[in-house]
């Protein structure tokens, strides 16, 4: 069976979208994002998707439109907008699902400051703040200026600095922080530029993905969801959104999560 080809209902989550509104998902690929153009493929509303991944997802059975993009080299990024423009044109929704918590060079959440490395919080900030940022530089300008247009990038609720109590992740937490003040000073540019966008920030909740694996066992198992259910809230989420949310960070619930 394709790996894109999951049953889930086909109700529409989109209702405040233009109907075949063209979406763009990066990191189509991750756990969340591939839940996300499953979602987006499969609801009522017939938007148009492309997905946007480092590896070719083509191979691994997605059907629709495809372009590679690489976070860390600005080119690729650039390359996969002006592909945008000349197929689709206008976009009414990107979102950002990429994200770094730990990999297999060593990278992995500090518990200390005596874990900090500076190679491993270079290359967090690099993933989570500067691609993310770079997918806005060029993809911001791609927005429908005609009806609602909406920019939303995954952060976590571990990027709030009101919100930390337990201290750690130090790198990670950094990162997310960094990323929702970019996301802030977009939304106040973008208020200028584009009157009916809206960019923001998202919390998925805890989410059974490669980048929680290794850490969800700390969770209760009734606070860990699947990724197809984090998908269906984080675009009802996106479907009730109005420009007086931008700059916001949002958890999965619809909640605002402080800075
Ligand atoms: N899962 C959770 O519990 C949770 C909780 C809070 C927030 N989040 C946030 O949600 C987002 C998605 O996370 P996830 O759980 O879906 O993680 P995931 O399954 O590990 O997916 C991460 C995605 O990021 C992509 N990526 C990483 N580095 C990249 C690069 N240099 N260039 C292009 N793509 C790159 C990965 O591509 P490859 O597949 O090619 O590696 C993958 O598509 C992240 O921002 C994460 O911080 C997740």
């Amino acid at each position: 069976m394709d790996t894109f080809s999951l049953a889930i209902d086909s109700k529409s989550s989109l209702t405040s979208f233009s109907r075949g509104a063209n979406i763009a998902v990066v990191g189509a690929g991750g756990g969340i994002g591939k839940a996300l153009v499953e979602r987006l493929s499969m609801d009522e509303n017939k938007p148009n998707v492309i997905a946007l991944n480092r590896s070719d997802l083509r191979r691994s059975g997605w059907k629709g439109l495809f372009k590679s993009l690489e976070l860390e080299n600005e080119s690729s990024i650039k390359e996969a907008s002006e592909f945008i423009k000349r197929k689709m044109g206008t976009l009414s929704a990107v979102i950002v699902a990429t994200g770094l918590l730990h990999d297999d060079t060593g990278i992995k959440p500090e518990k200390s400051w005596s874990a900090l490395d500076p190679y491993s919080i270079e290359r967090v900030y690099r993933v989570n703040t500067v691609g993310p940022a770079l997918v806005a530089k060029y993809f911001l300008p791609l927005l429908d200026n005609n009806c609602k247009s909406v920019f939303a990038c995954l952060s976590a609720r571990v990027g709030s600095i009101a919100d930390n109590d337990l201290g750690g992740w130090y790198a990670y937490r950094a990162s997310k922080a960094a990323l929702n003040m970019m996301l802030k000073n977009f939304s106040i540019e973008l208020r200028r530029k584009n009157k009916s966008a809206v960019c923001v920030g998202l919390h998925p909740g805890t989410v059974r993905t490669k980048l929680s694996k290794l850490f969800s066992n700390n969770v209760s198992p009734e606070s860990i969801v699947s990724p197809e259910l984090a998908a269906i809230n984080l675009l009802s989420v996106l479907n009730d959104l109005t420009v007086r949310d931008s700059g916001k960070i949002f958890a999965y619930d619809g909640s605002v999560i402080p800075y």
